[in-house]
């Protein structure tokens, strides 16, 4: 790459920050303000332990609501409503924002890659797995290889669980994804509620998330298992703008953009302009560009290998307005796989904290 496009993609990416920073500087001021208030959402008082008021509360957690112990011990649905699920999303945009000593400034990646991994275990012929169940709470399905590291990423959210007790993890888990690619400047990807959490029993046999070191028939395998095509594989890619490959996790190495805390389409740009090379090193296959400070996977390179892979890479790279477009739809697809909502759930938008 040349000096020059190197200060361009970080000019960029430093605009886009610096844009950021200011409008969420006001923001987090006013979540602060907002904090003070008595939340609709505080944890309920545990005051009874009868056994039938523990089956009022599954029926009512099975029917969408959080059973709310009172006093009185006088059963109370708490039935969230938008606004509620707001105020989950405002409190993981604000532990992103005061959480930045972590990786490249930012929990966002890997709170994305926990979304992914919980939903992308779905198998559409048995329709087992998906974010329904939030099975990655049990070994072994946290012990899986392809899950290595993502406890940071739920250990992030356990606080705002306490807090919003109500909350199912498999919901908390999606919209943390969804707060997560918003927050970092990423489309608009309306979410929907309804997951209930499963137990061990419901844990995906190993195997079911892609392997970074292999080619474009087994990505058709695995997701095609799930129910995506190839414009949809390659969408879905794109998420590798944000984040990076850890040595102790997966062990590769490096990130994949210059701006790996914010969504844009330069994992496609850079795909088709950077020379690729395979990375002289002891750890495993992967490539690095020219000036050796990003990487691509295997996997990474198959989209460009393949024939009809290749011309999405070549569509979202020239389009950053259709890549968001067709993101936020598949992201909706991939979080919503094998979620038995009700009838009538409606999408929610939520407000970004820097809009
Ligand atoms: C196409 C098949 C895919 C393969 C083979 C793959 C593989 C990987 C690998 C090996 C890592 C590095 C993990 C680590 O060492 O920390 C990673 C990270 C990541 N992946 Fe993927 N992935 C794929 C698809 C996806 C999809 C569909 C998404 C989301 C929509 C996604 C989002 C991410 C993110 C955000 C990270 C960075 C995590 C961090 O910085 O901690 N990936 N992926």
């Amino acid at each position: 790459m040349s000096a020059s496009t190197i200060s361009r993609q970080f000019a960029r990416a430093a605009l886009r920050t610096g844009a950021r920073n200011t409008f969420a500087t006001s923001s987090r001021q006013a979540f602060r303000q907002s904090g003070r208030r008595a939340y609709s959402s505080e944890p309920p008082k545990q005051s009874s332990s009868s056994p039938l008021l523990y089956i009022a509360a599954a029926a009512a957690a099975a029917a969408g609501g959080y059973y709310a112990f009172t006093q009185s011990s006088t059963p109370k649905v708490f039935v969230p409503t938008k606004d509620d699920y707001q105020k989950v999303y405002n409190e993981i945009a604000g532990r992103l924002e005061e959480k930045d000593d972590y990786d490249d400034g930012s929990y966002g990646p890997v709170l994305v890659r926990l979304a992914w991994h919980a939903s992308g275990t779905y198998d559409k012929e048995t329709k087992t797995g998906g974010s329904n169940g939030a099975t990655m709470r049990f070994a072994p399905e946290s012990d899986h290889g392809a899950n290595a590291g993502l406890k940071h990423a739920r250990d992030f959210l356990e606080p705002v669980k306490a807090k919003f007790p109500w909350i199912t993890y498999s919901d908390l888990w999606t919209l943390a994804g969804v707060c997560a690619l918003q927050e970092m400047q990423g489309p608009v990807i309306p979410w929907r509620p309804g997951r209930a959490d499963g137990d061990v029993a419901a844990c995906t046999p190993d195997g079911r998330l892609p392997d970074a070191s292999k080619g474009a028939s087994h990505l058709r395998d695995i997701f095609y298992r799930m129910g995506f095509n190839d414009q949809e594989i390659v969408a879905l890619a794109g998420a590798h703008a944000l984040g990076r490959c850890h040595t102790d996790r997966s062990g590769f190495d490096g990130p994949w953009t210059f701006s790996p805390t914010v969504l844009t389409n330069d994992y496609f740009t850079l795909l088709l302009s950077e020379k690729w090379s395979y990375r002289k090193w002891d750890g495993p296959q992967q490539f690095q560009d020219k000036g050796k400070t990003l990487m691509m996977l295997p996997a990474d390179i198959a989209l460009i290998q393949d024939k009809a892979m290749k011309p999405w890479v070549q569509k979202y790279a020239a389009d950053n307005d259709a890549f968001f477009k067709d993101f936020s739809a598949v992201i909706v697809k991939l979080f919503e796989l094998g979620v038995p909502f009700k009838e009538g759930t409606e999408p929610i938008a939520f407000k970004p904290t820097n809009a």
